[in-house]
């Protein structure tokens, strides 16, 4: 009991995949000295949306928290390629991007399987408390306590705020006045089970991107190859879109989307044929990058889309995520245990120095990405498809080697070598 009473309350804001990892790796890494709450202000624990990707360099985090078995069991598996990319017409091989293979893996996952398995963990391991119906509405801090104030009257006061509220953050709106960013396309999204497709489907991997311009059809597996997961890209401005909002709801026509993709190979018209009737349309948005996530003394950060929405075009807003969580874990433990003691302060700046410069690369080149894919660069415009075609291998081949190949521990390390033990 007197260990609790001491211990650094942490409240985090949020209970998606950013909120629940943090607080798993928290308590991985700090045990009792640390206790947390999470408040969600949905009424549960519940994912909406489709599949996405966790790179290794994430599955690597997973797995030092002892996850990484849990998650491999229920991701897809795409036989060693990361994305195959090909053309839009005639599926002819553009280039094939392999992914790392072997143990601890590329994973596609469901994202409701995947934040069943967090949320069973912190059951499982009594890693914090987990409240719902409970949305945030402010923050206050008196100097010596920050205290979260909800939507339903109540508060609650902590040590450390982690603002894990996603793209929307009611917490990064208190800091920081931006809006989310149009990208200049849209998504349109379903699932396909796989064996609907298996008779005829052509290729070594069910992880493939055909590549048209102004438009991409990206399929990928997950749910171990029951399930295909598919976003379909397109170009559009966003005054016809008639206030299409940002939405996890909104839906389209199947024969919209078709129309859409119409020149597009029989195979991708054929994966249309089996989606639902109806695939949820989205507008696809990020944020500008800001260059600060620790405010009140260092009692208060931001993490995972609360502080860097960021495209999907290279899969990594959610692997970035469990990055972030897994950093503050590290800063957290050595804020508790390393003498002599510095400022909690110290150890949340050293965070978002260490985050900072990898997670605003990964902004930019995922925007980056998406022209790429539909031959827009300042290269590329103008130019007949053939001719992009070099292009755009030259540009995909070693792409995500530097998100996949980050040892975080070493950078955490480095920094904190620069930063604190100085
Ligand atoms: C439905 C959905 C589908 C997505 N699909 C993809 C994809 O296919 N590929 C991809 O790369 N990325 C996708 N993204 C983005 C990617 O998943 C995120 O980068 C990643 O999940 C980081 O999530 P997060 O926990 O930071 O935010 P989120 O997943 O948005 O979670 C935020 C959580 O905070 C809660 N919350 C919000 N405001 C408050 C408040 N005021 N008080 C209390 N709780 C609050 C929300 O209910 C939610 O549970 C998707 C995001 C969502 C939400
Ligand atoms: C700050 O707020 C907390 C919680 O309400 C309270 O216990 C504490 O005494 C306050 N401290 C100061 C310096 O006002
Ligand atoms: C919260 O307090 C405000 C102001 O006193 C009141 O108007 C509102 O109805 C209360 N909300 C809830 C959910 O109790
Ligand atoms: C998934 O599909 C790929 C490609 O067809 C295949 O090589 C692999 O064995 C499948 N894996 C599982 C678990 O079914």
């Amino acid at each position: 009991m007197s260990s609790a009473k001491s211990s650094l309350r942490i409240a985090v804001i949020g209970g998606g995949i950013s909120g629940l990892f943090a607080a798993l790796s928290l308590h991985y890494h700090c045990g009792s000295q640390v206790s947390i709450d999470i408040y969600e202000q949905a009424s549960q624990y519940k994912e909406i949306g489709a599949g996405v990707g966790i790179g290794v360099n994430a599955v690597k985090l997973l797995d030092k928290i002892g996850l990484g078995e849990r998650v491999a069991a229920i991701s897809g598996d795409r036989n060693g390629v990361w994305i195959s990319f090909r053309r839009f017409d005639d599926n002819a091989e553009i280039i094939t991007v392999p992914a790392v293979e072997g143990k601890v893996r590329q994973c596609s996952v469901h994202r409701a399987e995947f934040l069943d398995i967090l949320l069973a963990a912190i059951k499982e391991r009594g890693a914090a408390r987990l409240w719902t119906n409970k949305q945030c509405r402010s923050i206050s801090n008196n100097g010596s306590d920050v205290t979260v104030h909800f939507v339903d009257n109540t508060s609650s006061t902590a040590d450390l705020v982690i603002g894990c509220d996603g793209i929307h953050s009611v917490i990064r709106s208190q800091y920081i006045v931006d809006k989310p960013q149009y990208s200049g396309r849209i998504a349109y999204r379903g699932l396909v089970p796989i064996e609907r497709l298996k008779p005829w489907w052509p290729f070594p991997s069910y992880s493939a991107s055909w590549l048209g311009i102004d438009k991409h059809f990206l399929a990928y597996p997950i749910s171990k190859n029951d399930t295909l997961n598919i976003v379909a890209f397109v170009t559009e401005d966003e005054s016809p879109l008639d206030g299409l909002q940002e939405s996890w709801t909104a839906t389209a026509t199947r024969g919209e989307l078709a129309s859409k993709f119409a020149d597009f190979s029989p195979t991708v018209r054929g994966i249309i044929e089996k989606m639902p009737q109806l695939p949820t349309k989205w507008l696809l948005n990020d944020r500008e990058q800001i260059h600060q996530w620790v405010f009140e003394g260092g009692r208060v950060v931001l993490m995972g889309d609360a502080a860097h929405a960021m495209l999907p075009h290279q899969g990594t807003g959610a692997g970035q995520s469990i990055e972030d969580g897994y950093v503050l874990s590290r800063a957290i433990q050595d804020y508790l245990q390393r003498q002599p003691r510095r400022t909690l302060e110290a150890y949340t700046q050293l965070y978002q120095q260490v985050r900072l410069p990898r997670v605003q690369r990964a902004q930019e080149t995922s925007r980056q990405a998406g022209h790429v894919y539909e031959m827009q660069t300042s290269e590329m415009v103008g130019l007949s498809y053939d001719d992009c075609l070099p292009i755009v291998c030259e540009q995909l081949k070693d792409r995500m080697k530097w998100v996949w190949n980050e040892n975080l521990d070493e950078a955490y390390e480095r920094a904190r070598s620069v930063g604190i033990d100085n």
